[in-house]
């Protein structure tokens, strides 16, 4: 580690950093400055155990040197190519590589820098693909209460977070929302997938249909497991009724697989652990172990070949980012993809180590505050009750003492939310929930 890593800025004003409470951070500043496989290292030189892989991106672990080696390479062979109307073997290579893990039939990759521009991305081929079909009224876009699709305006639109709308005025027009899956009470302490209401909730999107009429609708975008907002587990049998729904209409289904892709739950992508196959894929974060910005958008053949058609020497879709399948990226991703294969780590979350996984999170059910626990693959949640009219604050204490005892955890709301590298070992799931449960022990 170089000396210079290790010496913490004096001024830190000028970074106005992403979803952080600002003036809180810089008045005690909590700085990584180095990392391997399932530590980070703090700049007074402490190891913090990771149980977040990050921000849901690290699925193969910290600074994997085959992940390192391709990135290195690659930017001192060719650091980029022109993304329009040029190639480079990477972006094809890896494409290749994530259509032959993705689900059958999702056989076209699109690329983008992350998960809000894989969102925007996925908006956008869903309207355009109904137009270029002839049905142009189909404009309407479906989400759901507490869905997070990123911060860009498609995303925050169809999202259901009012925090993340509020302040932005009336964002993108003609969007509807379901109701969310999360009924406490009903189904508290539930491991995996509750029974029970499945289809009841995904009926609602029958009367959203009813309201706008089929006609107008383009596509329903739902995260199969809602990450952000607190890991909200489906019910059983709920997300293929949405399945039905939409196809049944004509309404493209688009999952936001962004935290759920890359062997979260214990197979490559959700839709595999549900046995659910939509139209669209959108993923980011483990597509490259959390190194390089990258995300991509999977679509089907019959999305794909709608579009290829007209005369050759046209642009069949007008959209694209600079850095779509940037070489070091892809170079990454092909290196993450190895890494993954390799190591059995898609499904390394399901069978025992999920059972492990579970048992330890549940373990956690009866101490102070502790409200409801749920988990499914290598994801986990603790739900804490708020302190009375401080909402936030009883889990942003649990997650600053955690720091301080070394393992990395994250909240949302009073929500902690766990996810390790999918690398993680059961000692390490011990010290996890062994060090959570002291600190909830002893939380005002
Ligand atoms: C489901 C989902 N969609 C989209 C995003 C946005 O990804 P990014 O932060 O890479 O833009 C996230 C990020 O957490 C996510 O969880």
């Amino acid at each position: 580690m170089s000396s210079r890593q290790n010496i913490a800025p004096n001024d830190l004003s000028a970074f106005w950093m992403p979803f952080t409470s600002n003036r809180q951070f810089k008045k005690a500043p909590r700085m990584f400055v180095g990392a391997k496989d399932m530590h980070y290292t703090t700049s007074d030189g402490r190891q913090v155990l990771d149980g977040t892989a990050g921000l849901w991106c690290v699925n193969a672990g910290h600074c994997r040197p085959r992940i390192a080696q391709a990135i290195g390479e690659q930017a001192a062979e060719m650091d980029y190519a022109p993304a329009f109307q040029m190639g480079h073997p990477k972006a094809f290579e890896l494409a290749n590589m994530l259509v032959g893990i993705a689900p059958d039939g999702l056989n076209h990759v699109l690329y983008t820098n992350s998960g809000s521009e894989s969102v925007e991305t996925a908006l956008k081929v869903a309207l355009a693909y109904h137009r270029v079909k002839g049905d142009g009224a189909r404009q309407r876009l479906i989400g759901r209460e507490r869905g997070y699709h990123g911060v860009n305006f498609g995303g925050i639109s169809v999202g259901g977070i009012v925090g993340n709308r509020k302040m932005f005025g009336s964002m993108l027009t003609g969007v509807d929302h379901m109701p969310h899956t999360h009924t406490p009470g009903r189904n508290q302490f539930t491991r995996g997938e509750r029974e029970g209401d499945g289809e009841s909730l995904a009926n609602e999107l029958e009367r959203i249909v009813t309201l706008h009429d089929a006609s107008t609708i383009a596509a329903v975008i739902v995260e199969p497991v809602a990450g952000s907002t607190g890991v909200l587990i489906p019910p059983k049998g709920y997300l293929k009724k949405l399945r039905e729904i939409t196809k049944k209409h004509g309404i493209l289904l688009i999952f936001d697989e962004v935290i759920t892709g890359f062997g979260r739950l214990g197979t490559p992508f959700a839709a595999d652990y549900f046995g659910v196959m939509p139209d669209m894929i959108v993923c980011a974060k483990g597509l490259t172990n959390g190194t390089i910005p990258m995300g991509a958008v999977l679509v089907t053949s019959e999305i794909h070949d709608t579009f290829m058609q007209g005369p050759e020497h046209m642009i069949e879709f007008f959209h694209g980012y600079t850095y779509s399948g940037n070489p070091v990226a892809s170079a990454a991703g092909i290196a993450t993809l190895e890494v993954y294969k390799e190591e059995g780590l898609l499904t390394r979350g399901a069978g025992e180590l999920g059972k492990y996984w579970e048992d330890a999170l549940h373990s956690l059910k009866g101490l102070p505050h502790v409200i409801d626990v749920r988990n499914l693959g290598l994801v986990g949640a603790v739900e804490l009750q708020p302190i009375d009219g401080e909402p936030t604050k009883r889990a942003f204490a649990a997650f600053v003492k955690a720091f301080e005892s070394g393992i990395l955890i994250r909240t949302t709301g009073d929500i902690i939310a766990m996810s390790p590298p999918l690398i993680v070992e059961k000692s390490h799931i011990d010290q996890l929930i062994g060090t959570l449960s002291t600190i909830l022990k002893g939380l005002d």
